[in-house]
C-alpha cells in the first residue's frame, strides 16, 4: 500500500464553501488521508441525543468523491458544553481538588459513569451511521489520552484496580511501606488518589496511580475500540499517542491493544536537535509497534514547542517527515490541514497556512506529497521494517519513578538520559531501537540501560543471562535500585545488577561543581563511592575511585557509568564498549527493507557511501548530498 499522507481535517470550523477548495487543494497536495472530527463532538450532539450528522455527511461523501480517505474520529477528548454543566461530576479534578470547567479541551474524568456512557453513545452513533461509507479507512478514537483525574470516581476506580492488584490491605500496606509516617490502611475506604497532601506523598503510591491511570484510560479506549470492532471488523482502530516530555500512558501495553500504532512528534529543539528528536521518537514508534509499520499522525509544519513557535528552515517538513518514514512510518500526517483563524490554537501552523496556497508551506506540502507518492510500498516480508544491533531500555514505569520528588538529587531525569543514549548512537550512524526490559534481547549486540531506576527480579535476571550469553550492557546510574513497588534493593546499590555489574555501590555523591575523570571527560551532577567486585575500573574519579567500570561475564561484557557523562564521553565509552558508528554527524542513514534513506541534516556538501538512483528526483547519486538533501535508492 503507498504511504498515506494528510493531516487533521477540521472542516466544522469553515463554512461550506471553503470545503470544496480545500478538497480540490488536497488533492493538489497528493493526501489521501485525513483525520476527520476529533473535536466535533458539540457540533455532531449539540443537544443530549439529538444528533447532527447532515455537515459531516457532506464532508466524507466530498472527501470520498475526492478519492481522499479518512481517518473517522471518536470525539470523546472534547465533551461538549452541556454535556459538563449536565453531569458536573464528570468534570476533571485536579491534584488540589480543583474542579475545572469547561471551555478548553480534555476536561473529563475517564472514571465517571456519565462520560463512559456518553462516550459509548457517541461512538455508536458514529459507528452506526459511517460503517460503510467509502471514505472510511480507520477509526481514531479520542486523542492523546493523558487527563488524570483525581475525584472521587477515580478514587473509587482507584480503589477497585488496587484490589485486583493487591488482593488484599496486608499486601498493599507491604507495598507501599505505609509503615512509615503512619500510613497504615485499615479499609479500602481510606484509601484515594494522591491529592495535594501536606509533604512529600508516598512514592509508591504515586506509582501505581500513573498506573492505573493508563490502564482506566485504556479501558475507555477498549470500549469503545471494542464496539468499534462489532460493527466494522475490517477497519482497523487506532488512537494517537503523544510524545513529548512526559507520557501518561504504558505505550507497551497500549501497543497490544490498538490495530496500529499512531504518534503525534512536535520536536523542542532547532536544526540537528530537532532532527534528533524526530529520530528517537520514530524509533519509539517502531519499537511499541514491535517492528511493524506505524503512523506518524500528527507533526507540524513549523516548530510549535519550545523558546517559541516559528516556522520550520526550508526543506526542514520534507526532512522530518522522511526520517519518520525511513524508520517505519506508513504514513506521515500533519495537525492541522488549514490553520484556524480563530480558537485557542489559531497561530498553530497548517498544511494550508494564513496566507493560503501560494505560500512556501505548501508549495513544501505539495513536494512532500510528490515524494511519498514516489517511494515504493513495502514488499511483505517476515524480516522486521528497520534493522536495529543495539536496544535502549525502556519503561515508562521507571521513569515515572523518577519523577516523584524525594530523590536524592534533583537533576536524576530518566527521560535526558534515555535521549543521551539515542542522541550519541544516531550522530555515528548506528540505528537503535528501543525494549521493555522484560523483553527477550539475545538478538542484540548491545543493550544500553540509562538510569532504569526501577526493574523487576525476573527483568534482572534477563539482563544476566544476555550477558553471559554473550551481549553488551552498558549500564548508567540510578539503574536497578529500586523494586517495581519502589522500595530500595538493600545491601548496595545498584541492587538487582549489582552482580551482573560486578561492583557494590556504598553511597551516593551527587556534584554541585563539574570534576574530570582519569578518561572519558567530564562528569556532573551525579558520583557514587563504588566498590569493585569483580569488575574493573576503566576511568576513575579525581580521588581514585572506580567511576567506569567493565566486568566480563560468561561470554559477555558488563559496564558500568556511576556519573553522568557529556555526550562525547559517553561516545567514548559506547566505543570502549565496540559500539562505534562509522557515520557522519548529521548525515542520517537508515535501511527500510530494500530501500536506503539518506539524510543531510547539515548546512554542508556531504560524502555518503549510498549509489544508484535517487527514487524521489529520478537522479543518479554522485556520492556526494548537497546542504539538507534528501534521496531513498534502492538496496544493492
Ligand atoms: C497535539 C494535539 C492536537 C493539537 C496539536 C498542536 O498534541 O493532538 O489536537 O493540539 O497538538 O498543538
Amino acid at each position: 500500500m503507498p504511504l498515506w499522507y494528510g493531516g487533521d481535517y477540521n472542516p466544522e470550523q469553515w463554512p461550506e464553501v471553503v470545503w470544496a477548495e480545500d478538497v480540490a487543494l488536497m488533492r493538489r497536495a497528493g493526501v489521501t488521508l485525513v483525520t476527520v472530527g476529533v473535536f466535533a463532538w458539540s457540533r455532531l450532539e449539540p443537544s443530549e441525543g439529538r444528533h447532527t450528522f447532515g455537515w459531516l455527511d457532506r464532508v466524507l461523501d466530498l472527501l470520498a468523491d475526492g478519492g481522499i480517505r479518512v481517518d473517522l474520529a471518536v470525539p470523546t477528548a472534547s465533551p461538549p458544553p452541556w454535556f459538563s454543566l449536565a453531569h458536573p461530576d464528570a468534570l476533571t479534578v485536579t491534584r488540589d481538588g480543583v474542579r475545572l470547567t469547561h471551555g478548553s479541551r480534555d476536561t473529563y474524568c475517564v472514571s465517571a459513569p456519565a462520560y463512559r456512557a456518553a462516550s459509548l453513545r457517541i461512538t455508536r452513533a458514529l459507528g452506526e451511521r459511517y460503517r460503510d461509507h467509502p471514505a472510511l479507512a480507520m477509526w481514531h478514537v479520542h486523542n492523546e489520552y493523558g487527563t488524570p483525574c483525581h475525584c472521587d470516581h477515580a478514587a473509587a476506580a482507584f480503589r477497585t484496580w488496587l484490589r485486583e492488584r493487591y488482593g488484599g490491605l496486608d499486601a498493599l500496606n507491604d507495598a507501599w511501606t505505609t509503615a512509615f509516617w503512619g500510613q497504615h490502611y485499615s479499609d479500602w475506604a481510606q484509601i484515594t488518589p494522591p491529592r495535594a497532601t501536606q509533604y512529600l506523598p508516598n512514592p509508591a503510591q504515586a506509582l501505581d496511580f500513573r498506573r492505573f491511570v493508563s490502564d482506566e484510560m485504556l479501558a475507555h479506549f477498549r470500549e469503545q475500540r471494542d464496539l468499534l470492532r462489532e460493527l466494522t471488523p475490517e477497519v482497523p482502530v487506532t488512537t494517537n499517542y503523544v510524545l513529548a516530555g512526559w507520557a501518561s500512558i504504558d505505550h507497551w501495553k497500549w501497543s497490544r491493544e490498538v490495530d496500529l500504532v499512531a504518534v503525534d512528534h512536535y520536536p523542542s529543539g532547532r536544526g540537528t536537535a530537532a532532527a534528533e528528536q524526530t529520530a528517537f521518537a520514530a524509533d519509539l514508534a517502531r519499537s511499541w509497534a514491535n517492528g511493524r509499520p506505524w503512523l506518524l499522525m500528527e507533526q507540524a509544519t513549523g516548530y510549535v514547542t519550545g523558546p517559541r513557535m516559528t516556522a520550520k528552515e526550508p526543506g526542514e517538513i520534507a526532512r522530518h517527515s522522511l526520517q519518520h518514514v525511513a524508520r517505519g512510518a506508513k504514513g506521515v500526517m500533519f495537525f492541522q490541514w488549514r490553520a484556524s483563524l480563530g480558537g485557542a490554537e489559531q497561530w498553530h501552523p497548517g498544511m494550508v497556512p494564513h496566507t493560503g496556497p501560494d505560500s512556501r508551506v505548501f508549495r513544501e506540502v505539495c513536494a512532500l506529497g510528490e515524494a511519498l507518492k514516489r517511494i515504493p510500498p513495502d514488499e511483505p516480508a517476515d524480516e522486521p521494517l528497520v534493522e536495529a544491533e543495539v536496544a535502549i531500555l525502556w519503561d515508562e514505569e521507571a521513569w515515572w519513578a523518577v519523577q516523584a520528588p524525594g530523590l536524592p538529587s534533583a537533576e536524576l531525569d530518566c527521560l535526558a538520559a534515555v535521549e543521551q543514549a539515542h542522541r550519541v548512537l544516531w550522530r555515528q550512524g548506528v540505528t537503535t531501537c528501543f525494549a521493555h526490559p522484560s523483553h527477550d534481547l539475545s538478538a542484540y549486540r548491545a543493550v544500553l540501560v540509562p538510569s532504569l531506576y526501577l526493574i523487576s527480579d525476573e527483568a534482572a535476571r534477563g539482563l544476566g543471562t544476555y550477558v553471559r550469553g554473550g551481549g553488551t550492557l552498558v549500564v548508567s546510574f540510578f539503574s536497578g535500585i529500586a523494586d517495581e513497588h519502589t522500595r530500595i534493593r538493600p545491601g548496595g546499590y545498584p541492587g538487582a545488577l549489582r552482580e551482573i555489574l560486578g561492583v557494590r555501590v556504598e553511597e551516593f555523591r551527587p556534584l554541585a561543581d563539574a570534576v574530570t575523570l582519569t578518561d572519558f571527560g567530564v562528569a556532573t551532577a551525579w558520583s557514587e563511592v563504588v566498590h569493585l567486585d569483580g569488575a574493573e575500573a576503566v576511568a576513575r574519579y579525581p580521588g581514585g575511585g572506580p567511576a567506569v567500570t567493565r566486568r566480563r561475564l560468561g561470554e559477555g561484557t558488563a559496564w558500568y557509568v556511576s556519573t553522568r557523562l557529556g555526550d562525547s564521553g559517553y561516545a567514548g565509552v559506547l566505543a570502549r564498549a565496540g559500539l562505534a558508528g562509522s557515520g557522519a554527524p548529521g548525515v542520517e542513514i537508515v535501511r527500510r527493507r530494500d530501500r536506503v534513506f539518506a539524510l543531510n541534516h547539515t548546512q554542508d556538501e556531504q560524502p555518503v557511501p549510498v549509489h544508484g538512483t535517487d527514487l524521489i528526483s529520478g537522479e543518479p547519486l554522485t556520492g556526494v548530498l548537497n546542504p539538507g538533501q534528501c534521496v531513498v535508492v534502492r538496496a544493492t
